[in-house]
């Protein structure tokens, strides 16, 4: 099960021995990353880490939490990923009952649903202390790498309201500290929380935004989510749980946020107010992102537990944290791939590649062309659209086998038949680009290829070893003394 808030994941990790206390006093300036760098560079992805002794606050600093294949399932609660996807895809798949028996069995699907909803509570622990007159100089907000432009708060869910809609968006976007009640707020042209300030300057109103650090285990992951913008991230994190989010609405604003947040940074951003420079940052990229220009937040309150524990997360070169989250992103969205597209088995987005970089997807090809109308239709699919490459392979490539996926990159295709150069959008945080965001992309068909597809020889046949003779030598395997 999910666990409620911060600390009681925290306790948890602490009995399945993932956790370690560090007592030496460590500066929130480089020195934690350091210390967060050579963690997650372990195999595995390192332990979860509790800083509690951070030079000049009597906060203390958890990283890496979520930073193994262990932790992230134990957070969301599930064994296999996969099966929140498929949740979704149930709920999503128009499947009329044909009888009333069928009828009446969908119904506990759908009373599941309804408990997903988020609940408003009244009293909440997040909401314990309220300072009305905000200093972020009082958190222990570390600075990540050495030429970063300060100091950043890199694990926070970002909440704001569709001016129009009303529908909540959660994001995790960073935010850099200017001053004790100023915030450059990070969300890139491609994602949900800008396109909610876009339509504030249009409206010419100002935004309100929460930034909630902690509350129950699965919400730090679900801002991180690429999820459709109707779907609220709280109602997500519902379904994951089988139980509520619990929201409290604002003290100086009207949003809700997580009642069981450790922390929570009220404030608004005014669009009409010119942006103001972010950066440069040590991005995930692992190069640095240089200053941009981006909206500034004007925080009106900070309110946290009496005991609040700040989490945090770096980026940098791969492998990071991120590494998991973005694997849960992986497995969870597969389910939802295949609705769209039933003929995908399997997909990858390698860590290395930062996630938009590289798409290995293997599918079982049915006509020619098809594994262009696969990756035509991943690029329009939501945030896989900022790809860069995809390489799409047949049935029975393991994708997440990089010595298969390049085995048949390698062998099947012929660059002068099977790459197409296009063009789209691109990640903004890629810097090979001439224009931030928008430049080239790769498609490479590494299918075996047909007649069709103007192939004139015989494609040869992959070497197997013969059914009988490999069922014998499993029966001998241990007796010759080679494992
Ligand atoms: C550790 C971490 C930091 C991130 N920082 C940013 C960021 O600063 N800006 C941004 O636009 N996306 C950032 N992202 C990616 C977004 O969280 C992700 O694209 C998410 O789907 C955005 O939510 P949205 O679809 O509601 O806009 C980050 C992701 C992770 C895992």
């Amino acid at each position: 099960m999910p666990f409620k808030d911060l600390r009681e994941f925290l306790r948890a990790l602490e009995r399945e021995g993932e956790l370690v206390r560090i007592k030496e006093p460590l500066s929130p300036i480089l020195e934690i990353t350091e210390v967060i760098d050579r963690t997650t560079k372990l195999p595995g992805g390192g332990k979860a880490l509790l800083f509690e002794n951070v030079k000049g606050y009597d906060i203390p600093i958890v990283a890496n939490i979520y930073g193994s294949e262990k932790r992230i399932k134990m957070a969301l609660g599930y064994e296999n990923l996969e099966d929140i996807g498929w949740k979704l895809y149930r709920i999503l798949r128009p499947e009329v009952p044909k009888t009333f028996l069928e009828k009446i069995k969908k119904i506990p699907e759908l009373k599941k649903l309804s408990d997903a909803i988020p609940k408003t509570v009244k009293k909440a622990p997040v909401q314990e202390v309220v300072i009305k007159d905000p200093d972020l100089l009082s958190l222990p907000i570390p600075k990540c790498w050495p030429k970063d432009g300060g100091r950043y708060i890199t694990f926070g869910q970002v909440i704001t309201e569709d001016p129009e809609s009303g529908i909540r968006n959660v994001g995790l976007y960073r935010l850099q500290v200017l001053d004790k009640d100023r915030l450059a707020v990070h969300w890139q042209i491609h994602k949900d929380g800008n396109h909610h300030y876009w339509k504030a300057k249009r409206l010419r109103k100002r935004l309100e935004v929460a930034v909630a650090i902690g509350g129950e285990s699965p919400l730090p992951y679900v801002a991180s989510a690429p999820l459709p913008p109707e779907v609220d991230e709280y109602l997500f994190a519902g379904i994951i749980m089988e139980r509520p989010v619990e929201l409290v609405r604002g003290v100086t604003v009207s949003l809700e946020y997580p009642a069981n947040a450790e922390i929570v940074i009220e404030g608004y951003v005014d669009p009409e107010e010119p942006l103001v420079d972010e950066g440069p940052f040590g991005d995930h990229t692992g190069y640095y992102t240089p200053v941009e220009k981006y909206p500034q937040m004007h925080v009106t309150a900070i309110v946290m537990r009496r005991d609040p524990i700040y989490l945090h997360t770096i980026v940098g070169i791969p492998p990071q944290e991120d590494k998991y989250l973005g694997w849960a992103t992986e497995r969870i969205f597969l389910p939802l791939i295949k609705f769209n597209l039933p003929e995908v088995v399997d997909y990858h987005l390698p860590a290395e590649g930062c996630f938009h970089n590289f798409c290995f997807v293997s599918i079982k090809k049915r006509f020619p062309g098809h594994a262009y109308k696969v990756a035509y239709a991943l690029l329009g699919l939501g945030l896989m659209s900022l790809e860069k490459h995809i390489v799409v392979f047949d049935d029975w490539i393991d994708v997440h086998d990089l010595g298969q996926v390049l085995w048949a990159w390698g062998n099947n295709v012929d660059p002068a038949r099977d790459v197409l150069i296009l063009k789209g959008p691109i990640d903004v945080l890629d810097h090979a680009t001439n224009e931030v965001g928008f430049g080239g992309k790769m498609i490479v068909d590494a299918t075996t290829k047909w007649r069709e597809e103007g192939y004139k020889r015989e494609w040869p046949e992959v070497i197997r070893m013969d059914p009988e003779v490999k069922r014998k030598i499993d029966e001998l395997w241990h007796k010759l003394g080679i494992e």
